[in-house]
C-alpha cells in the first residue's frame, strides 16, 4: 500500500494506491453530503460494480452511465447526465463518484466541475492509464471534434481510490495504453522506473502482481509531485505532456477512433524523440534507449493513411499552442525534458514522418481496434 497527497492552493486530498482501495470509499464522503451519484460505463459497471456497491453497504446511490470510447468523450453525453440529476434529486450537497478509465474520469470530473457551478467528486480510475494519469491531478473535459480536451476544467477530487485490483480484467491492448504513460513517466524525470520497465518487461507485461504495483506507485508519486508543484500547467506540468502535442494531433486527425489515448502518446513520444535527435538536444544512446522501450511495450495500430502535413496543421488546434508557437516536450536524457517552441514546421514533419515510417515497418503488427 502506498499513500500520496495532492496539495495545491485550492485543495489537499490523498491518492490511494492499495489492493482493494475502492472498499474505502465511505471514509472519504463528507459527513454533510447529500445525495451520491456513481458515474461509470455499463462494461466497467457489469466488472466491478459489485465492489463499490459493496463498499457504499449495497444502496443509498443512484448509478448513472456514460457511452465509453473516446469518440464519445464530447459534451452532449455530459450534458444528459446534468439533466439527468437534476430529475434525480441532484443539488449542491450532491457527490459524485467517478468510476472507470480516463474518459470517465475525465467526463465525470468535468460534469462534477460544472453541475450548480460544481460539486464535489471523488476519483475511482478502473485503466492504468487513469490510475497513472488521467485520475490523478483534477484535469476534466471532453473533446471537440477539432482538437482534444479543448473544453474543460480544473477540479481537483475530494480523494483518488486506485485499486489494482480491478487491472486483471483490463483488455491486453488497453492495459499497453497504460505502460506508454509510465514509460513517459520514466523518460521525463524517473530514469530508475525507466530502468526497470527495460529491465522486467516480461514481469511487466505478464501483469506481474508486485511490479505492477511498483511502477503504479512510482508514477503516482510523481504525478502527485508535479501537480502540487503546478496545478494549472504553468511551468512544471507541462512535462506531463512529452508526446501529447503529436499525440493528441494523432488522435482527432483520426477522429478519436482508431488509437487508445495511450497508443497516440507512444506514437507521440516516438516523434517527438526523433524530433529531439534532429535538433541535437538528445544524444543517439539514449534516444534509442527510448524508442526501444516504447517499442518493446508494443505494439500500435498502423499509421496507414495518415500524413505528416495534416498533423502539423492539426498541432495549430492544440492547447499548448500559444498565439500559432506550437509547445514541444523534448528529451535531453532519460529523466529530463525540456520545452521548445519555434521549432521549423519542416523538421516537425520531418520527425514525423520517421515515427510514421517506423509504424509502417515489420517492428509493428497490426492491431485490431
Ligand atoms: N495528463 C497530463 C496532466 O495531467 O497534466
Amino acid at each position: 500500500m502506498a499513500e500520496f497527497e495532492v496539495t495545491t492552493p485550492a485543495a489537499r486530498y490523498p491518492v490511494v494506491v492499495e489492493r482493494g482501495a475502492i472498499s474505502r470509499i465511505p471514509e472519504f464522503v463528507p459527513e454533510s453530503c447529500g445525495k451520491l451519484f456513481v458515474v461509470s460505463t455499463g462494461d466497467v459497471w457489469k466488472l466491478h460494480g459489485e465492489r463499490v456497491s459493496d463498499a457504499l453497504g449495497g444502496g443509498g446511490f443512484d448509478v448513472l452511465f456514460l457511452p465509453g470510447g473516446e469518440e464519445n468523450k464530447r459534451f452532449a453525453p455530459v450534458e444528459e447526465l446534468a439533466e439527468r440529476l437534476v430529475e434525480l434529486g441532484a443539488d449542491r450537497s450532491s457527490l459524485i463518484v467517478a468510476f472507470g478509465g480516463g474518459i470517465v474520469t475525465d467526463m465525470a470530473g468535468f460534469l462534477a466541475a460544472i453541475f450548480m457551478r460544481g460539486i464535489p467528486v471523488i476519483q475511482i480510475p478502473t485503466t492504468l492509464l487513469a490510475q497513472v494519469d488521467a485520475g490523478v491531478g483534477g484535469k476534466t473535459g471532453v473533446n471537440l471534434a477539432i482538437g482534444k480536451n479543448l473544453i474543460g476544467s480544473f477540479h481537483q477530487p475530494l480523494a483518488v481510490l486506485v485499486d489494482p485490483e480491478v487491472l486483471p480484467s483490463l483488455p491486453e491492448r488497453e492495459y499497453r495504453a497504460g505502460l506508454y504513460e509510465i514509460i513517459k513517466a520514466g523518460v521525463i524525470a524517473e530514469e530508475r522506473l525507466f530502468d526497470f520497465l527495460v529491465e522486467n518487461r516480461e514481469r511487466v507485461l505478464a501483469r506481474d502482481q508486485a511490479a505492477v504495483e511498483h511502477i503504479i506507485a512510482e508514477s503516482v508519486r510523481l504525478k502527485c509531485e508535479v501537480v502540487s508543484a503546478d496545478e494549472h500547467e504553468k511551468g512544471l506540468r507541462r512535462i506531463l505532456n512529452f508526446g501529447h502535442t503529436f499525440g493528441h494531433a494523432l488522435e482527432a486527425e483520426t477522429r478519436y477512433s482508431r488509437f487508445l489515448h495511450g497508443e497516440a502518446v507512444a506514437w507521440g513520444m516516438r516523434a517527438a524523440t526523433h524530433l529531439a535527435l534532429m535538433l541535437g538536444i538528445l544524444a543517439r544512446v539514449p534516444g534509442e534507449q527510448i524508442l526501444g522501450a516504447i517499442s518493446s511495450y508494443g505494439p500500435i495500430p498502423m499509421m496507414a493513411g495518415i500524413n505528416a502535413k495534416a498533423l502539423a496543421a492539426r498541432m495549430l488546434n492544440d492547447k499548448k499552442t500559444i498565439q500559432k508557437r506550437v509547445h514541444f516536450v523534448l528529451p535531453v536524457r532519460i529523466g529530463a525534458v525540456q520545452v521548445h517552441a519555434d521549432i521549423p514546421e519542416m523538421m516537425v514533419r520531418n520527425a514525423m514522418e520517421r515515427a510514421i515510417d517506423e509504424t509502417r515497418s515489420a517492428e509493428f503488427d497490426e492491431v485490431s481496434a
